[in-house]
């Protein structure tokens, strides 16, 4: 992502940095460690969930739970990969949490999370993350389809896009001093993007309610756009009529634009996107388009130019 107080950080880098990251992270653990990332088991700290097996599943390895939860973007707590894990755990409150929901809809309403989340089957869903940086990830995640979510307040006619904002409060977010985005963290998606059964309003990984680096207690999951478009820790979600403000898209529009979906055919201006680094591998593979969802999703942008509308 932008990195402004770093300069300008060379895919090459960025890409050798997970590997050192891994490598660091396997010796320093030890036998039992490795062990416990190649078989990853909950954390008994984290709340266990009630869910289904999702019909939506992957026939691919799956990125160990120790992986999942100590490599991650959440700038408001930090820009390394290790801030988040290291400073979100002891800082973030995450009960109670309360979700507004407003904008063009019949019922608007703020809802605590249970009675946000508790009406709705959680299910689990296998699904490739990819990160606009180069690394991507294969998660196990829990949670309810957002179409099922948004249908509850009526969303009107007007209802063209959905912006989702995440908390910002400096109490609790340290990274917030610094003016790396414009806080709060805000994130859009068009009205069918939102409503495409794929995205998913995600409460869990791996069984267990999300640990704070990860967003909790709420996050969005959008598997055929790049990881930055999955919002986390949403304390509003917002019905609007014209196409919403996004932080990456504020921040530095020529390279991150409001459809964010993966395109190896569309270079960010400072990395290639035709390639990736799946955490935990060494060789590097061919990133598919849409993330290799095009059959379920490619018909949302059929007519329009996915180099212009990036
Ligand atoms: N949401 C907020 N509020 N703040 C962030 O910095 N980072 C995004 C996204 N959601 C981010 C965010 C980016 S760049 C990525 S790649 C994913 O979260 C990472 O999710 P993960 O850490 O759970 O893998």
């Amino acid at each position: 992502m932008l990195i402004r107080f770093k300069g300008h950080i060379a895919e090459s880098e960025v890409t050798d940095q997970v590997l050192y990251v891994d490598r660091r992270r396997f010796l320093a653990l030890g036998a039992a460690g490795a062990a416990a990332m190649m078989f990853p088991v909950g954390r008994a700290d984290a709340g266990a969930l009630d869910y289904t097996k999702g019909a939506v599943t992957l026939d691919e390895k799956m990125t160990p739970f120790e992986a999942v939860t100590t490599y991650n973007n959440y700038y408001e707590f930090g820009t390394d990969k290790e801030d988040p894990a290291r400073v979100a755990p002891g800082k973030l409150k995450t009960t109670p949490w309360t979700v507004s929901v407003e904008g063009e809809c019949a019922k608007p309403a703020k809802l605590a999370y249970d009675d946000l989340i508790k009406p709705h089957q959680l299910e689990e869903r296998i699904y490739r993350m990819r990160c606009v940086e180069g690394w991507s990830m294969v998660i196990p995640w829990v949670g309810v389809p957002l179409a099922q979510v948004l249908k509850r307040f009526e969303p009107t006619s007007k209802a063209k896009y959905v912006e989702f904002t995440t908390l910002a409060d400096p109490a609790q977010m340290p990274g917030i001093r610094s003016r790396v985005l414009d806080w709060p963290y805000t994130e859009g998606l068009r009205m069918d993007e939102a409503l495409h059964s794929l995205t998913l309003l995600a409460v869990g990984l791996y069984g267990q309610e999300l640990l704070p680096q990860n967003g909790a207690p709420i996050r969005l999951v959008v598997p055929w756009k790049y990881g930055f478009k999955s919002i986390k820790s949403i304390v509003k979600i917002r019905f609007t009529e014209t196409q919403p403000a996004t932080a990456w898209n504020k921040s530095a529009p020529g390279e991150y634009g409001f459809y964010s979906n993966v395109n190896p055919a569309v270079d960010h201006p400072r990395w290639s996107q035709a390639k990736e680094r799946r955490i935990g591998e060494f060789l590097r593979r061919e990133t598919l388009p849409f993330n290799g969802y095009a059959d379920q999703v490619a018909g949302l942008y059929a007519g329009m130019d996915l180099k212009a509308q990036f």
